[in-house]
């Protein structure tokens, strides 16, 4: 006899901002789940977002008055944390606290990077979720990308089967820069694009170089040497245009957040190989809009992805003078010439495969491929290339004092 089907998942977001909302775009691509409900401190933008998920006919969703209230409601089965960095460990300090007093239950909780702003945060969370033996799920949507899964599947089993491992491993974003002034804010955000989003690299370059099917651990990181640096916005004239778009708060003369970051690691690998993973992101690029790249290099093959060769390409003379938008990529700079296009972001930047897996992990049927205990791995590097930046050199992984670590940007003390 075959088992019974598991139960639909009832998903509640946390956050109406634009990350629940890409989420939600994806969810079109989702089977099993619904959205069902909506929570955010302003009840207003809470509605809005669950109407805009009912709008996509992905669940009859409903803003709820708080974060205990959805853990309480029968209907919501797993959370998606969506909230700004600086919420997370309150965002899971109440759905433990309700949880623990008995007032619901869940099957699981999923975080979007990164899991929190330094190792402290990182590791709190954690044992906020083991207090009440939580399944987690770490959001990382690069590595379900369709052309990185379908890339580094086919690598392995040609190219690497046959003369070899891949020795390297690139990855880069690349935008010009982030929609709300909280992620500009080093305090508030945890850093610069480091923080932001080399969270997304630093991981992606692992990942490739990691045989499909076998655990992330077999690749381990052994030592971190990076670079930050203020290239464009604590320039004068951007510093103010800063400080006129996104909020009077910024300034990026005395104190910026970097908005470059590179990063080598060094990795041993358990078939006793050295092998080296570079990632730079920054929010300085001016192009179409996000540039998401990867290439993985072997003895006799190479593999190249990047979000702009989308496939689609449109023109607009000069006579289109049509009003500033993102319809033709997230973070688009212009609106005439030749501009590409990627059709279903959020099927191209992984978002749809990352919540297909989650969804069946908290229904029971899949190991999750990423947990939290992966988010905070990934912060640990961050941290270490943060100190490797800040010390000027390689520094070994992982080093003394990560705990207590908290980088300069994050405490407005840098001075590029
Ligand atoms: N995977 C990705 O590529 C990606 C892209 C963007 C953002 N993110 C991550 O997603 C998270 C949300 O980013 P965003 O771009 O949606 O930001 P946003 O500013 O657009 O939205 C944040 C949302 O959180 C809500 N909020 C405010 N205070 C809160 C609190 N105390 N608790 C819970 N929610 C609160 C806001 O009302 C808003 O709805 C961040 O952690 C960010 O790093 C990931």
């Amino acid at each position: 006899m075959s088992p019974a089907p598991a139960r639909r998942l009832g998903v509640g977001f946390i956050g109406s901002g634009f990350n629940a909302r890409f989420h939600m775009q994806s969810w079109t691509g989702v089977r099993d789940a619904d959205v069902l409900g909506v929570w955010s401190p302003h009840p207003e933008r809470a509605a809005e977002a669950a109407a805009y998920a009912r709008k996509l006919d992905v669940g009859r969703a409903k803003a709820y008055r708080s974060i205990g209230d959805m853990v309480a409601d029968p209907a919501i089965d797993a959370l998606w944390l969506c909230g700004p960095n600086q919420a997370r460990i309150e965002n899971v300090e109440e759905i433990v606290d309700a949880i623990e007093r008995g007032r619901g239950e869940l099957r699981g909780l999923a975080c979007e990077k990164p899991l929190a702003r330094n190792v402290a945060e990182a590791s709190e969370v954690i044992r906020l979720v083991q207090r009440v033996g939580l399944r987690t799920g770490y959001l990382e949507n690069q590595l379900f990308a369709p052309q990185v899964e379908t890339g580094r599947n086919l690598i392995w089993a040609r190219g690497a089967r046959l003369t070899g491992r891949p020795y390297l491993a690139r990855a880069a974003e690349e935008h010009s820069g982030p929609h709300m002034p909280w992620f500009w804010q080093g305090k508030l955000q945890g850093g610069g694009v480091l923080n932001d989003m080399m969270c997304h690299s630093a991981l992606v370059v692992r990942h490739l170089l990691t045989k499909p099917g076998q655990p992330l651990s077999t690749v381990t990181p052994v030592n971190v040497s990076a670079r930050i640096a203020s290239l464009k916005w604590s320039r004068p004239e951007y510093a103010r245009k800063l400080a006129r778009t996104m909020s009077r708060e910024l300034d990026y003369r005395r104190r910026p957040s970097e908005d470059f970051a590179s990063v080598t690691i060094e990795f041993e690998t358990d078939d006793g190989h050295r092998v080296i993973g570079e990632a730079t992101t920054s929010w300085s690029f001016v192009g179409a809009g996000l540039r998401l790249s990867a290439e993985l290099l072997g003895p006799e093959y190479s593999m190249s992805w990047n979000t702009l060769d989308s496939g689609l390409k449109l023109f607009f003379s000069r006579e289109v003078t049509g009003r500033a938008g993102e319809d033709l990529v997230e973070k688009q700079n212009a609106e005439i010439g030749l501009m590409p296009v990627v059709a279903n972001e959020p099927m191209a930047y992984g978002y749809e495969a990352e919540n297909r897996h989650f969804v069946r992990v908290f229904q029971g049927k899949a190991e999750p491929l990423l947990t939290f205990e992966d988010g905070l791995e990934v912060v640990k590097i961050l941290m270490t290339a943060y100190m490797s930046a800040e010390q000027g050199k390689t520094i070994d992984f992982p080093p003394r004092g990560l705990g207590g670590f908290s980088p300069a940007v994050a405490r407005g003390k840098w001075k590029p």
